[in-house]
């Protein structure tokens, strides 16, 4: 009994003397953390594993913090912009995080005020200053993402289909430029045709004759800065617009580094316009697209089991993973290290990429919380791993065209959704020969794809 009472006061004193003290221990650890972080809130780097799960609340889509391709610590100029972005989608680093639809909901301004912020930072400045001056003129525009519309298509979600009311099943959004008139007319005519278009119908599907959908069009174009360009374009684009409907021009200067103000201007463009559009596709104008084949492959993939959750983030193309900035001066792509530190996340070749509209309308969304990036393929993977989604890989988009032996292969333009580059006179020969070898090759299967892993983290 006495035994008994002993261990009750050893638990009551052990209860009483240890809670506390632990209570204090966990506070100290908090508020030490706290206090380390607000200090120096760009040069700190965050000590707390966070989630990589995408959340959901009130159908708003929260930004997932990401698994950090670039390098977080760096002092790289667009590493450090981002990371002052991150801080505010940190549940516990950030206290105005209780409220992050509010946030999110902000996301332009936003990414406007911390852009402001971290430049205006003495050695901030300084970085600026020493960075290459072609990267200089883009960081003086990169934190305005708004131009006004110079043309746009009269009637809904771009070019006229026959029938207006019916669902479209595939945009083609593709980016060209005021001189590219041949392109886009031989686009029109051949894989860009607009309207009903029958999906390519082999010996085993031939009851299934509705096998196809509505397909509309529209080029995304920018402003020719060149000494050829005359105000005669701007009415030449015009008649265009009136004529095919399908001429969709912002107010910025067209250049390479501004491409990734096409993917975010027409995201914005497509969820206001194009409501229930199933598919877009985004590419180049000097492409060739088997499009009745990626009709038949896309409703292939509508009718794989957990569809409806797979297209939410779904998107296909020539997916390149783990890949480095281009540290050589003389190339387009180049970017110094002084401005982006790290690995690419993964990414589908701008050539020509295929997603869902649902996922558009989330790329949308969630693209306020990403600054903007000179390389418009790899800003669409920043945003991609934002969501939490990986591009997949199939071996029928070549955005780096056919190797020697594949040439000799009879149906070779059957075995490929997209080949990467062809001329307008091509596109028109290319196409005529699709339609006429259409019954002899109808069996003939698309590249194999080989599930390529595609890993989140970079390689050590
Ligand atoms: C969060 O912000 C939104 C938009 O500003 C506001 O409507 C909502 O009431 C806020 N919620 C809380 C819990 O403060
Ligand atoms: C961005 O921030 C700057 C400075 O805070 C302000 O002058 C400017 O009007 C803002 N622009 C937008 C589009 O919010
Ligand atoms: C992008 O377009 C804007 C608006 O025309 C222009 O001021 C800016 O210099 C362009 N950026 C680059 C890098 O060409
Ligand atoms: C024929 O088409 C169907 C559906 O489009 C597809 O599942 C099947 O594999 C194709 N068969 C051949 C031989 O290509």
């Amino acid at each position: 009994m006495a035994r008994y009472r002993y261990c009750c006061r050893l638990r009551n004193l052990l209860l009483c003397v240890c809670t506390p003290f632990c209570c204090l221990l966990l506070f100290f650890t908090y508020a030490a953390v706290t206090i380390s972080m607000s200090l120096n809130v760009v040069s700190s780097r965050p000590q707390v594993q966070v989630t990589n799960k995408p959340e959901k609340a009130n159908n708003v889509i929260l930004p997932v913090i990401p698994a950090t391709f670039w390098e977080h610590h760096s002092s790289a100029f667009w590493n450090q912009l981002q990371r002052a972005v991150d801080y505010h989608f940190n549940p516990i680093l950030y206290s105005e995080s209780r409220n992050r639809s509010a946030i999110v909901h902000l996301g332009d301004s936003l990414l406007n005020k911390s852009f402001f912020e971290v430049t205006s930072m003495g050695h901030m400045k300084k970085k600026l200053e020493e960075l290459p001056p072609a990267m200089q003129k883009y960081v003086s525009h990169m934190q305005r993402r708004s131009y006004p519309v110079l043309i746009q298509p009269d009637r809904a979600c771009g070019a006229k289909a026959r029938r207006e009311d019916q669902t479209p099943f595939i945009l083609f959004a593709i980016k060209s430029s005021e001189l590219n008139i041949k392109n886009r007319q031989a686009i029109r005519q051949t894989w860009g045709q607009v309207g009903w278009v029958q999906g390519q119908k082999n010996s085993s599907n031939k009851e299934e004759e509705k096998v196809g959908g509505y397909v509309r069009r529209v080029f995304l174009l920018g402003k020719d800065n060149s000494q050829f360009s005359s105000p005669d374009l701007t009415e030449l684009l015009k008649a265009e617009n009136r004529r095919y409907g399908d001429i969709l021009q912002w107010d910025f200067e067209d250049t390479f580094f501004n491409l990734t103000l096409k993917d975010v201007l027409f995201w914005s463009w497509f969820s206001r316009n194009c409501g229930q559009t199933l598919f877009v596709f985004k590419g180049d104008d000097d492409v060739f697209v088997n499009t009745p084949k990626l009709i038949s492959y896309l409703h292939g993939e509508l009718k794989k089991p957990h569809a409806q959750t797979t297209m939410k983030e779904f998107m296909i193309g020539d997916v390149i993973g783990n890949a480095m900035p281009i540290r050589g001066e003389t190339s387009k792509y180049f970017v110094p290290d002084s401005f982006y530190k790290g690995i690419y996340p993964s990414y589908a070749g701008g050539g020509g990429v295929v997603y869902s509209g649902h996922l558009a309308r989330r790329l949308h969304h969630i693209s306020k919380t990403v600054h903007l990036y000179p390389i418009d393929d790899v800003f669409v993977g920043m945003c991609m791993l934002r969501l939490n989604a990986l591009p997949i890989h199939h071996p029928a988009f070549l955005t780096f065209d056919f190797s020697e032996k594949d040439i000799e292969q009879p149906c070779l333009y059957h075995t490929i959704l997209l080949v990467h580059k062809r001329s307008p006179e091509e596109l028109l020969r290319l196409w005529a020969e699709l339609k006429k070898t259409q019954t002899q090759c109808r069996d003939v299967p698309l590249r194999a794809p080989v599930t390529k892993k595609i890993s989140l983290e970079p390689p050590s």
